[in-house]
């Protein structure tokens, strides 16, 4: 399936607090409330097995759900709603939330690099 690019992202933004964050998160990194009491993870949104997947992918799941993902086609009934969530989710991974999400990774992989043995 190919993304037609007419969801917007900041609607994309909105719905993501109203139907999303509790589960997860608000930067998408599968940490919000509601996760703890589902006894599954809920993936993270940033990592990069997930943005490897295709745009049709994840439009599929928001749709369909999956086990404790609830199925958004009949909650958010219109495509471009959803595709609007879609590129939300790309849109959070953008460089600066990506640094600040790894960052300390980041500076933790290079110091450990560079520490004299
Ligand atoms: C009740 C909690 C809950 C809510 C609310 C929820 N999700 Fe999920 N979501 C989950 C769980 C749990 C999974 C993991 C499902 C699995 O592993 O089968 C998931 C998985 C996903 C995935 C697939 C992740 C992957 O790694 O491929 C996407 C995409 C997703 N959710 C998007 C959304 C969007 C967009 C919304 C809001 C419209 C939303 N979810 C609302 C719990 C939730």
């Amino acid at each position: 399936m190919k993304n037609p690019n007419a969801g917007d992202v900041n609607t994309g933004k909105d719905l993501f607090a109203k139907h999303c964050k509790s589960c997860h998160g608000k930067d998408g990194l599968g940490d919000g409330p509601k996760a703890a009491t589902l006894g599954k993870s809920c993936g993270d949104f940033t990592a990069k097995e997930f943005q490897s997947q295709t745009d049709g992918e994840i439009f599929y799941k928001i749709t369909t759900g999956r086990d404790k993902m609830p199925a958004f086609g009949k909650t958010i009934s219109e495509d471009n709603e959803r595709w609007s969530l879609v590129n939300y989710l790309r849109n959070s991974n953008k460089l600066p939330v990506r640094l600040f999400t790894r960052g300390p990774d980041l500076i933790l992989a290079f110091t450990l690099c560079f520490l004299p043995s």
